[in-house]
């Protein structure tokens, strides 16, 4: 696999390439999609096969035994994470934005509050206010350049309304990977104010070297009665358009509040998504995923050191994920000036800081998970945007 041969996406229906002229007003010809959180990069030959073996077939109805599907998550989160999971305990969801969306009406009653750890991924907030309940933002500290917890902050911010916890883990945007003990105290949070805790896993393979992701029912045994694990394949091996998540609850209590509400909203997997899901959680699948995080962590690398060589811009340091979250507050200027820079000068398509909450006024979103030309053409575009500070 050669994460460096472009595959041109122009036209083919691709949310991050032909809805940006109609979004940023950048044509796909002239600008970069650098937003949207997807990849560049075809998934491991193993999901390629599986579609063909259908296509061949030529019969596309029902899916039916998700056996092999169930088994291939159970095979993947033991070797992966060192989590045993119960077949029983998964729920398929169409993706985890639908997972998310369930658990609010799962969880949840109109008015009650769902706290975020901001700035965090934008349609968790969509969702909340959609459906009628509270945004609750807790706003992490950017300490030195790194999020962290600001627990004691929180504690003071309830109100005895909020219910629900959306964790995002490891965490879009900056990147970080929690540690055990930071779950712990995430976990102390959720038990001081009786909160349930849906812990969006989503990103949990695109680990960069060094660095390793603990799953919080593994770091936090002690809220099992309250815990709702969602992880997918789809981030992991580039197949976001199976729409497909997993939804893990091992609380009777919880499973059953979660399997009403999936009956109610009448709920069934699209087969498309199941033979692919079951083909990448293979061995194939893994050392694909390896060559694919060593990759990305170089792109990283590439990225970090452009932007940080502009006076004032300022790039985490990502421990996960391939979304690069990068501060322009040191420039100085206007929130409109930098992203006009970015993308009316440079015709770099980025998520806005903004749009994911309190904390992330002054940065831009920017995916790396393109071969590596894209990330140093991007670079040189925007270094030449921000020209006059050099
Ligand atoms: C934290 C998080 N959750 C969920 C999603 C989207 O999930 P899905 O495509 O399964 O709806 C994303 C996409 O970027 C994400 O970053």
């Amino acid at each position: 696999m050669s994460f460096d041969t472009p595959i041109p996406r122009k036209g083919t229906h691709s949310y991050k390439w032909d809805m940006m002229e109609k979004l940023y007003d950048v044509s796909p010809d002239e600008g970069i999609a650098m937003w949207v959180a997807d990849m560049e990069f075809r998934p491991p030959a193993e999901v390629q096969a599986a579609l063909e073996r259908m296509t061949s077939l030529g019969v596309y109805g029902y899916f039916g035994d998700d056996s092999k599907y169930l088994d291939a998550i159970r095979w993947w989160m033991a070797t992966r994470h060192g989590w045993t999971v119960e077949r029983e305990h998964i729920f398929t969801t169409h993706g985890l934005v639908n997972g998310t969306a369930l658990c609010v009406q799962a969880f949840t009653a109109p008015g009650d509050g769902v706290v975020l750890m901001t700035p965090v991924y934008h349609a968790f907030a969509r969702i909340i206010r959609a459906a009628g309940r509270e945004v609750v933002e807790c706003p992490l500290a950017n300490v030195a350049g790194r999020y962290e917890l600001d627990i004691d902050g929180w504690d003071a911010q309830m109100t005895g309304r909020e219910k629900l916890l959306i964790l995002c883990s490891p965490h879009n945007p900056g990147g970080r990977v929690w540690s055990r003990d930071e779950l712990l105290e995430i976990a102390g949070f959720a038990l001081r104010h009786d909160l349930i805790v849906v812990s969006d896993e989503i990103h949990h393979d695109l680990v960069m070297p060094g660095n390793r992701h603990v799953p919080m029912t593994l770091a936090a045994p002690g809220i099992a009665s309250r815990l709702v694990m969602m992880t997918a394949s789809t981030k992991t091996f580039n197949i976001a358009g199976a729409h497909l998540g997993n939804v893990i609850i091992a609380d009777p209590a919880l499973h059953a509040r979660f399997a009403r509400v999936m009956e109610a909203m009448g709920i069934s997997p699209n087969s498309f998504g199941m033979h692919m899901a079951t083909a990448a959680y293979s061995p194939g699948g893994a050392v694909w995923v390896d060559e694919l995080t060593a990759y990305l962590d170089e792109n990283r690398k590439v990225l970090d050191a452009g932007m940080n060589s502009i006076p004032g811009v300022r790039s985490m340091p990502l421990e996960a994920t391939y979304l690069a979250w990068v501060d322009f507050a040191g420039t100085g200027m206007s929130r409109t000036e930098f992203t006009d820079r970015v993308e009316k000068v440079a015709k770099i398509c980025t998520n806005h800081g903004v749009s994911f909450g309190l904390g992330g006024e002054s940065f831009l979103r920017i995916n790396i998970a393109c071969p590596r030309a894209q990330v140093e053409d991007a670079v040189a575009r925007i270094r030449h945007a921000f020209r006059d500070l050099q």
